[in-house]
């Protein structure tokens, strides 16, 4: 008989099983399957289980205190938040290729994230051994279906520890969908903002501004993404699009004009799909008045952002996101 309650009966009494009076380590992205595996990990072993969360300086309004005050209070986990933003401000100064972008985003996490493993298990002591992922049955049977250890090396960091820790991963969301998983998340009370969160990228707004990432530019974007989510939220359409990318043309400027002057800004382009899986996808046929509300309220409110466009592709050809 599936319920959320038997599911998180099962996987807590199965987590203390695993863990017994060892300890581990999570890292939490924002996203809903780390929050909901966290969740039900803290649920088993309580202060056992110590969360990491590396705020890279790339995240959407709201999302970093969500997880830092929100998910928190509704847990009650122990978290460890890094603040990398100028670690990786400084790492993408001058580069505009996005796969390098990619690059540098993922190797400076990987760095971040066991820096502060290291540190986590200096504190602790040799008891930390689980990993826990967020891995969903998709995944599972995408990968070939096995299971197992994740081997960290630990080159970059702290003295006196071992070259290669071999942790156990704890997957408790292994059987879960998707939508599985967000029941489960409501169960265990997190907030909805979490729980319901669409799709969103690890790079965060880094891929999603064409050209530099710089402080002044991610704000931008940050306040032109914070109205369109605002707006297509009170028009109820959330669970309509699988997700609206918002990305900033920062290598592009257009002529406008605003009160009694000229201006020349940037474009900020909406790209709002539906899908089933993010391998296609279709551009949304949005109302036209939320469109319009969404396009006047980013053209009054963010500064040097005059225009606002409508991606109206496909995938193929086009991806879901811009970069
Ligand atoms: P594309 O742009 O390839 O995106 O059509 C397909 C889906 O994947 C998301 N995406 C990512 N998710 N790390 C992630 O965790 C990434 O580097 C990444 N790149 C794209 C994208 O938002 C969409 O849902």
């Amino acid at each position: 008989d599936w319920t959320t309650g038997n599911v998180i009966e099962e996987q807590v009494a199965a987590i203390r099983e695993q863990v017994g009076d060892r300890r581990a380590i999570c890292g939490l992205s924002g996203g809903v399957d780390s929050a909901v595996a966290a969740a039900l990990v803290q649920k088993a072993i309580g202060s056992q289980l110590t969360c990491v969360y590396v705020d890279h300086g790339l995240m959407r309004k709201g999302e970093t205190e969500q997880v830092e005050k929100d998910f928190v209070a509704a847990t009650g986990v122990q978290l460890k938040v890094v603040d990398a933003e100028e670690r990786f401000l400084t790492a993408l100064k001058g580069v505009s290729d996005p796969e390098e972008k990619r690059k540098i985003i993922g190797r400076e996490f990987i760095r971040v994230f066991e820096q502060a493993q290291a540190e986590i298990i200096a504190d602790e002591g040799p008891a930390v051994e689980f990993l826990v992922q967020g891995t969903l049955y998709p995944d599972v049977v995408e990968s070939g279906g096995g299971t197992g250890t994740a081997n960290i090396k630990s080159h970059h960091n702290v003295g006196g520890l071992p070259e290669d820790l071999e942790f156990q991963l704890i997957e408790p969301l292994r059987q879960l969908f998707k939508d599985e998983v967000r029941m489960v998340g409501q169960e265990l009370g997190l907030p909805e903002e979490i729980v319901q969160r669409q799709p969103f990228p690890g790079p965060g707004l880094g891929i999603r501004i064409v050209g530099e990432v710089t402080k002044e530019r991610l704000d931008l974007l940050r306040d032109a993404d914070a109205i369109a989510r605002e707006e297509l939220t009170a028009a109820g359409l959330d669970r309509d699009i699988w997700q609206c990318p918002v990305v900033l043309l920062a290598d592009v400027r257009s002529v406008g004009v605003q009160g009694d002057g000229r201006t020349y800004g940037h474009p900020i382009v909406l790209r709002p799909v539906s899908s089933e899986d993010a391998m296609t996808a279709d551009w949304s046929r949005l109302p036209y008045d939320v469109l319009a509300k969404i396009s006047t309220r980013i053209t009054n409110e963010v500064r040097d952002v005059n225009r606002v466009v409508l991606d109206v592709t496909s995938k193929p050809p086009g991806t879901i996101e811009w970069e």
